[in-house]
């Protein structure tokens, strides 16, 4: 089977074959998840500036294609009111964007939602919370930013009505991910959103080509690339995850995680 192909970029070419995808001349196999290497960003050593670099252009990144303006729309607005405080956790917030683009939307709506955010790793916490990359309507100001992991909430028996996560799911070995669903599903009232990648040709090909000016000048695009081998694709994410969780597919190339708690009737915070 041949996939589809990129012409005229010569040397650096891109294209797909049925073996594997070519993105600037490394063939890769999609067949199964790359579960060994791990991403730069992840060494406590790598370049800070790059690393900075990294965190805001993942920003643009999850801004065009992780879908969290239709997520919002679809799933957590009509659970908000302009009465009631909603309480979200975005777990594993990185850079915090996703968080702080919620707690805008939710602003500009008029709606009354508290966001805290959650990321265990220095660098993403200090990245998040340094008033020198503040701008005047980025949200920063609406979201609580802690150095904590989903497991030490759950410990200090902390619930919100939301739980989200944006690609979290295909950075964790099988024991974290089973941590993190649990964890989740102990934290959240009614409604858990872990938002990832589907691993496709399309996707790495897309990914590839996109952010290849950006290669060498950040992670971007060597992590962006390995976190699309190491993500799921949908039969392998049901396969891996208690049958009280949905998966459920949404473009371009994503998993929506789902889980709705069983009624406590506790409903939303009210504060
Ligand atoms: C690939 S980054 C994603 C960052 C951000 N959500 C984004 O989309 O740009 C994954 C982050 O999840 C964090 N993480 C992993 N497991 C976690 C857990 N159980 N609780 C909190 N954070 C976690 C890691 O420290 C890492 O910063």
């Amino acid at each position: 089977m041949t996939g589809f192909s990129v012409t005229g970029l010569g040397a650096t070419g891109l294209g797909a074959t049925g073996f594997g995808t070519t993105v600037l001349g490394l063939r890769t196999s999609l067949a199964e998840r790359e579960t060994e290497a791990l991403e730069l960003m992840d060494d406590p050593a790598c370049d800070e500036v790059l690393l900075a670099r990294t965190y805001a252009q993942f920003r643009v990144v999850n801004a065009l294609v992780a879908g969290w303006r239709t997520i919002y729309r679809r799933r957590i607005r009509p659970l908000l009111s302009a009465d009631r405080t909603t309480s979200l956790l975005d777990v594993g917030s990185g850079g915090g964007d996703v968080p702080r683009a919620l707690a805008r939307w939710a602003g500009r709506d008029g709606l009354r939602l508290e966001v805290t955010a959650v990321d265990p790793d220095p660098r993403a916490h200090a990245f998040a919370t340094d008033p020198a990359r503040a701008t005047p309507r980025d949200g920063r100001d609406r979201v609580r930013f802690r150095r904590a992991t989903s497991t030490e909430l759950v410990a200090a028996g902390e619930r919100f009505d939301v739980v989200t996560s944006n690609h979290v799911l295909h950075h964790l070995d099988p024991p974290a991910l089973a941590t993190l669903l649990a964890d989740s599903a102990r934290l959240a009232r009614v409604l858990v959103v872990h938002d990832d990648i589907a691993r496709s040709r399309f996707a790495y090909a897309a990914y590839g080509l996109a952010t290849s000016p950006w290669s060498g000048r950040s992670f971007v695009h060597h992590d962006g690339l390995l976190s699309i081998r190491r993500s799921y694709r949908r039969a392998e994410l049901v396969a891996a995850v208690p049958p009280s969780w949905r998966v459920v597919p949404m473009l371009p190339s994503r998993l929506l995680l789902l889980h709705e708690p069983p009624s406590s009737g506790e409903g939303t915070s009210g504060a």
